[in-house]
């Protein structure tokens, strides 16, 4: 176990950081909050230990970044990492420990085990763009679980796909964890929140919020009587309007299948990606609300 010692706002604060999953504690005090996460932590992030913090006795934020859902060719070595930034951020907020393992302690030579969510919800969308993402994505989590043994776990909306693939998993595989789902945090311009956001140069920043003001206006065409598609064809001309955007999908879909949708149903989902240069961003958004 580490403990960090640093200076903040002129008070020396120290956080637990447990790397050996050995020493992770499992007497502690009940409910315990996992939030998950993969580190250079945002407001989103501290959105969802502050609320992890509020409805549990004990909250762990979990800092990894899991090399199995990175494809060939995407950031893995160069994420954005800051543990000692990350651990006073999650103490502020409210975190009692740190897990940060070792990729060779998660992963172990002979490792040889993968979790994967089969069907539509994993090949489309974001799980057809990134090949083996969301096996990555179920493996960690899974892991995670057995390992911190949570009673509920936190995750943003941001990442949507990924929300309901973990909702899979947990309820199919009986993981008797509960998954909190929490808003995603937007920049005052509409950006969504990221760790990736920092890719972002001065001059594509301004620009960047095209996927919300696209998700906008699908749901305003939606609240004035458009069918799916049609909402689906306006957020595709806000799409157009920034010609350094490169979209890959804007859909309208089913909110927990992820299916597109020819009619609406409450809770029906915009989602969006697409690549500005050097960053690629995803967004989602409640599209209809009846
Ligand atoms: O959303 C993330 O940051 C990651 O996909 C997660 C859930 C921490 C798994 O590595």
């Amino acid at each position: 176990m580490l403990i960090l010692l640093r200076g903040f706002e002129n008070i020396l604060t120290f956080v637990k950081i447990v790397r050996d999953p050995a020493e992770i504690p499992l007497d502690g005090p009940r409910p315990r909050a996992l939030v998950p996460t993969m580190g250079f932590l945002h407001e989103g992030h501290i959105e969802l230990i502050r609320r992890a913090v509020a409805g549990s006795a004990e909250t762990v934020v979990s800092i990894f970044v899991n090399p199995l859902q990175f494809g060939a060719g995407e950031d893995y070595d160069t994420y954005p990492r800051d543990l000692e930034r990350d651990a006073a951020l999650a103490e502020e907020a409210g975190a009692d420990w740190i897990f940060h393992p070792d990729p060779e302690r998660m992963y172990p030579p002979g490792y040889a085990t993968s979790v994967r969510v089969a069907g539509p919800l994993t090949e489309r969308w974001e799980g057809e763009r990134r090949p083996g993402h969301f096996d990555g994505v179920a493996t960690v989590v899974t892991k995670l679980f057995g390992l911190v043994r949570p009673d509920r776990a936190y995750f943003g909306e941001k990442d949507y796909q990924q929300l309901q693939v973990v909702r899979r998993f947990t309820e199919d595989l009986n993981l008797g964890v509960e998954i909190v789902p929490v808003p995603t945090i937007r920049e005052p311009d509409g950006l969504a929140r990221s760790s990736r956001n920092v890719y972002l140069t001065p001059e594509l920043r301004p620009r960047a919020n095209v996927l919300y003001r696209a998700l906008r206006a699908v749901r305003e065409a939606a609240a004035g009587g458009a069918s799916p598609e049609q909402a689906r064809v306006m957020g595709e001309k806000v799409l157009a309007e920034v010609p350094e955007f490169e979209p890959e999908y804007l859909a309208v879909v089913h909110p927990e299948t992820l299916e597109p949708l020819q009619e609406w149903v409450p809770g029906a989902r915009g989602i969006v990606a697409g690549r500005f240069p050097a960053v690629r961003l995803i967004d989602n958004m409640e599209v209809w609300i009846p």
